[in-house]
C-alpha cells in the first residue's frame, strides 16, 4: 500500500471548541477529571466495585430488567457481535441512511444473507413494511436490525411500533442501534421486545468515547448459547457470565473512561430517563422552530430526531465556510451534512448530552451572525 498519510505532530496548542456535532459531545469538567486517577488492576476488588456500580446504575437509569454489558470499544462493535451472536443465515435490515447501511454491510461482510428494505435518505422506516417483509418473505429472519436515530439524516425511527411487530415473531430477535439516541430519547426497552439495544458513550450519555453500552434479553442470551460461531470479544454470554461470576469484564477495560462513566451516570440517575427525555425534546423543538424560521428540516415530518437536527440548507449558505467561521469566531463546532450527497445540502446540530436550550441558542445566534440570517 502506498503511504499517503504523513505524520502531523500533535501539539499542546489547540483551542477548545464547544461541541454541537453529533458526538462526541460536551463532557462535564468534573467527569473529565475523574479520569485522572492512578491506575488500578482490573482484577482488584476496586474494579468489581466500579463495574458493578456502572452496570447496575445504567440498568436503573434505563429501567430495564434485561442484562447489560459495558464493553471497551464503541457501538460499531455491537453491529458485529450482535450479528455473530444471533444470526445463522438471514437478517432483515431496513436502511434509511449511512449508519443503517453500514449495519447491513457489516452483516454482509460476516457472510450473512442480508435483505434490505431501502428508504430514501430522510424517510423513516415504517412498521407496516417490516410486517409485510416478515409475513411475505420465504426466508426466516433471525434478526430485524433497526437504527433508532439515523444520525446521517436526523430521522428518529418508530422502533417501539417496529418492536411490537417483531414481537409477533418469537424466533426473530430485535436489535436496535440506538448509538446516538439512548440517554437523550426515552425508550421502554422491555415493553417493546427489544432484545438488544446499544449506544456509544460519547453521544447522549455525554461521556468520553471508548465504551459501548448494550442490553441483552434472556431470549437473546439463550439464542447465543445455541450458536457455535458467536463473537468472542463481543459475545453476550462471555461478558454476562463473567459479570455474574466476578462482577468484572472478561478482558482489561478502559478503566479511566469507566471512572468518568460512574460519575456521569450518577448525574444521569439524578435527572432520570424521563427528565433527560424532556430536556432533549425541548432542545429539539427549539432547534426545529429555528430551522423552520430560516431553513427547512430534512427528515420526513413527524420523524425528526430528538438528539440530532438535520437542517436542509434551503438558503444555499456556504455550509463549510459557515462552520469554519463559527469555529474561529465563537469556538463552537457543528457539522456539515453527511457525506458528499448531503455535505452542503444539509447541516447538523447535535443537541444532545449536557446541552440545554440556552446553549443551543448560543449556537444558533452564532450561525445567524456568521451567515447573516
Ligand atoms: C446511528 C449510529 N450508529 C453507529 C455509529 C457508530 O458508532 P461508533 O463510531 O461509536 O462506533 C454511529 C456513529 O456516529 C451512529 O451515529
Amino acid at each position: 500500500m502506498d503511504d499517503v498519510t504523513e505524520k502531523r505532530e500533535y501539539t499542546d496548542d489547540y483551542q477548545d471548541k464547544t461541541l454541537y456535532i453529533p458526538g462526541p459531545t460536551e463532557v462535564r469538567e468534573d467527569v473529565i477529571e475523574e479520569m485522572c486517577q492512578p491506575m488500578f488492576g482490573h482484577r482488584m476488588d476496586r474494579m468489581t466495585d466500579l463495574y458493578t456500580t456502572i452496570v447496575e446504575d445504567t440498568k436503573e437509569f434505563l429501567g430495564t430488567d434485561n442484562d447489560l454489558m459495558i464493553l471497551t470499544g464503541s457501538g460499531t462493535e455491537i453491529w458485529e457481535s450482535s450479528t455473530l451472536n444471533l444470526v445463522d443465515e438471514n437478517i432483515l435490515v431496513p436502511t434509511c441512511g449511512s449508519f443503517s447501511e453500514r449495519h447491513a454491510n457489516v452483516a454482509e461482510r460476516l457472510g450473512k444473507n442480508v435483505d434490505r428494505i431501502e428508504y430514501e435518505w430522510g424517510q423513516a422506516i415504517k412498521p407496516e413494511d417490516i410486517r409485510e417483509a416478515l409475513e411475505s418473505s420465504d426466508e426466516h429472519y433471525d434478526v430485524v436490525a433497526t437504527v433508532m436515530n439515523e444520525s446521517s439524516t436526523g430521522v428518529r425511527n418508530p422502533i417501539e411500533e417496529i418492536g411490537d411487530v417483531v414481537a409477533e415473531y418469537p424466533d426473530t430477535y430485535f436489535v436496535v442501534d440506538a448509538v446516538s439516541a439512548l440517554g437523550g430519547d426515552y425508550v421502554d426497552i422491555d415493553e417493546h421486545n427489544i432484545d438488544v439495544i446499544f449506544a456509544s458513550s460519547q453521544k447522549a450519555f455525554a461521556m468520553p468515547p471508548g465504551l459501548a453500552i448494550c442490553t441483552v434479553s434472556d431470549a437473546a442470551y439463550e439464542r447465543e448459547l445455541s450458536k457455535d460461531s458467536a463473537s468472542w470479544y463481543g459475545g453476550f454470554q462471555r461478558a454476562l457470565d463473567y459479570y455474574d461470576r466476578k462482577g468484572q469484564t472478561h478482558s482489561t477495560p478502559a478503566i479511566p473512561i469507566m471512572l468518568a462513566y460512574r460519575k456521569q451516570m450518577k448525574y444521569m440517575l439524578e435527572e432520570g430517563h424521563d427528565g433527560r427525555d424532556q430536556r432533549h425534546r425541548e432542545m429539539a423543538e427549539y432547534t426545529r422552530d429555528w430551522a423552520y424560521e430560516h431553513f427547512d428540516m430534512f427528515p420526513e415530518e413527524g420523524y425528526e430526531s430528538q438528539t440530532v437536527a438535520c437542517i436542509e440548507n434551503t438558503q444555499g449558505i456556504d455550509v463549510a465556510a459557515t462552520i469554519e467561521e463559527v469555529s474561529e469566531k465563537y469556538d463552537m463546532a457543528f457539522s456539515n451534512g453527511y457525506g458528499s450527497a448531503l455535505g452542503e445540502k444539509t447541516f447538523r446540530i447535535g443537541h444532545m448530552g449536557e446541552h440545554d436550550v440556552e446553549s443551543i441558542k448560543a449556537l444558533t445566534d452564532a450561525i445567524e451572525d456568521v451567515a447573516g440570517l
